[in-house]
C-alpha cells in the first residue's frame, strides 16, 4: 500500500510516514489533483470600489509605529476584512487601516499570501458562538498560508522568510483570536503552524489546515486504523474530501465509501473512494453493509448510527448526536501538519480547491456567500492577498 512505511520516529499514531520518496511517487506527486488555472492569473485588488473604515484594536501596535526587521519592513496598518456586529455577509467590511497585530513571545507574524474559509467562519460571524468568542470587531479567518516576517523571543523553530501554513486559532470556538487571517498580516503561535509543503502553492496550502486537522483528529478519536472500513458522509466538502484521502492513503482503510450529489461522484473516486453513493438517488442507511467507522460531516448523526458495525465509531462534526456517535471540536495543532507534510509532498494527499475560486481579496463577500450555499467543493480559498 502506498506510503505505509516506517513510523518509528513519529509520535502520532497511526501515521506511517514514508522514509524516502521513490521516483514513482514523485511522478504521482506531479499530477496533483487540480491546479486551478486561475492561480496563475494575477487578480489585482480593486480597492477603489471598497468601503473603508478605521477599526480600533486592543492588541495593536501604536499607530505611528513601523517595525523594521532584518529583511522586511512591517507597516503599522494593513488591509483586512472586519465585522463589528454579528450578522449576515453584509456585516463584512473592507478596511485599509487595521492595526497589524502585535507578536507575542511564542508567536510569529505572517505576511498572508492566501487564506481559506471554513463554515465556522460564518457560524461565528452569525453570532452562534457569542458566549465564548473574542471581542468585536473581528477579523475573520482561521486558515493561512504565508511568509514569516517576524518572530517572538521564544520562537525556536521558525525564522523570517519561512513559508508556513496553519490554523491560527487553537480552539475553534473557545476564545479564537480577534485578528484572523483575512488580512495582510496575522499572528499565530509557533506550535499552530508548520512549514508549507514544498510542492504545493500558497493557495493550495491555505485550504488545508483546519479541514485536514479535523479529518485527522476525528479519524484518530474514532480509533480508525489499517484494514478498517469507513463511510464518509459529505465526501466532497472541505473536511470530507480529506477524510477520504487520509483514510485511504494514510491510515490504510480496507474500504472507503462516501456520499455526494451526482456531479461530484467522480471527484470522490479520484480521491480514493471505493464506493460512491449519490445521496440524491440512494439512502446510505439502506446499504446492505455496515462500516467500522462512519464520519459524518453533514449533520446526519441519526442515520449514521444505522450503518455502523456493532462496536464501531460514529464521528459527528455538526448537528445532533445519537449514541454511539460522538462529536468533537477540532484543536489546531501544527504537529499534525508536520506529520502529514510527507504525504502532501509525494502527492498522496491532494488539496481540493473549489472551482469557483480562488477568490481575490476584494471578493471575500462573494466567497462567503458561496460557502454558505453548503455546496462548495473542497475548499473556498482567498488568493491573492495583497
Ligand atoms: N466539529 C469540528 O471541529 C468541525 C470542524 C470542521 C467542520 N465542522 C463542520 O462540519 C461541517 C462540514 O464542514 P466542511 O468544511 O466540510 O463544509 P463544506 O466544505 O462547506 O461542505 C460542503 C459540502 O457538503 C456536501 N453536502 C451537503 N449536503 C450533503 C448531503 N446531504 N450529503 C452529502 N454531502 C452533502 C456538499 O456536496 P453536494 O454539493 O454534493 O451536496 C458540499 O460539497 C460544517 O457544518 C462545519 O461547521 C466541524
Amino acid at each position: 500500500m502506498e506510503a505505509l512505511l516506517s513510523s518509528t520516529t513519529l509520535p502520532l499514531k497511526p501515521l506511517h510516514i514514508p522514509n524516502s520518496i521513490s521516483s514513482k511517487q514523485l511522478t504521482f506527486a506531479s499530477n496533483s489533483f487540480k491546479i486551478n488555472p486561475k492561480l496563475s492569473r494575477s487578480k489585482s485588488l480593486q480597492s477603489s470600489s471598497l468601503p473603508f473604515k478605521v477599526v480600533a484594536s486592543s492588541q495593536a501596535v501604536p499607530a505611528s509605529a513601523e517595525t523594521s526587521t532584518s529583511t522586511t519592513t512591517i507597516p503599522s496598518k494593513m488591509k483586512a476584512w472586519v465585522y463589528s456586529d454579528y450578522g449576515g455577509v453584509d456585516v463584512l467590511k473592507f478596511d485599509s487601516e487595521v492595526s497589524v497585530p502585535e507578536v507575542k513571545d511564542d508567536q510569529v507574524l505572517i505576511k498572508v499570501v492566501a487564506a481559506a474559509l471554513n463554515p465556522v467562519d460564518f457560524k461565528r460571524r452569525l453570532g452562534k458562538f457569542k458566549a465564548t468568542d473574542s471581542l468585536l470587531p473581528t477579523v475573520p479567518g482561521y486558515d493561512v498560508a504565508g511568509v514569516v516576517v517576524k518572530v517572538g523571543s521564544q520562537v525556536k523553530g521558525l525564522k523570517e522568510g519561512d513559508e508556513v501554513y496553519g490554523d491560527i486559532h487553537e480552539k475553534a470556538l473557545d476564545g479564537p483570536k480577534q485578528f484572523g487571517t483575512l488580512a495582510e498580516y496575522t499572528a499565530a503561535e509557533e506550535k499552530l503552524v508548520a512549514l508549507k509543503p514544498k510542492n504545493i502553492d500558497f493557495a493550495q496550502a491555505a485550504g488545508l489546515p483546519l479541514a485536514i486537522e479535523t479529518a485527522y483528529e476525528g479519524l484518530e478519536k474514532a480509533g480508525f486504523s489499517e484494514g478498517k472500513s469507513i463511510l464518509v458522509l459529505g465526501g466532497a466538502g472541505g473536511v470530507g474530501s480529506l477524510v477520504i484521502q487520509l483514510a485511504k492513503h494514510v491510515f490504510g482503510a480496507s474500504k472507503v465509501a462516501a456520499t455526494a450529489s451526482t456531479s461530484k461522484l467522480d471527484l470522490l473516486k479520484s480521491l480514493g473512494a471505493d464506493l460512491v453513493i449519490d445521496y440524491t438517488k440512494e439512502n446510505f442507511e439502506e446499504l446492505p453493509e455496515k462500516f467500522d467507522v462512519v464520519y459524518d460531516s453533514v449533520g446526519q448523526g441519526d442515520k449514521a448510527v444505522k450503518v455502523v458495525k456493532e462496536g464501531g465509531s460514529v464521528v459527528v462534526l455538526t448537528g445532533a448526536v445519537t449514541p454511539p456517535g460522538f462529536r468533537f471540536v477540532v484543536t489546531s495543532n501544527g504537529e499534525v501538519l508536520k506529520k502529514l507534510n510527507p504525504y502532501l509532498e509525494i502527492g498522496n494527499i491532494k488539496p481540493v480547491i473549489d472551482p469557483k475560486g480562488p477568490f481575490p481579496f476584494s471578493q471575500v463577500v462573494e466567497a462567503f456567500s458561496h460557502l454558505e450555499t453548503n455546496r462548495a467543493t473542497g475548499k473556498v480559498v482567498i488568493y491573492p492577498i495583497p
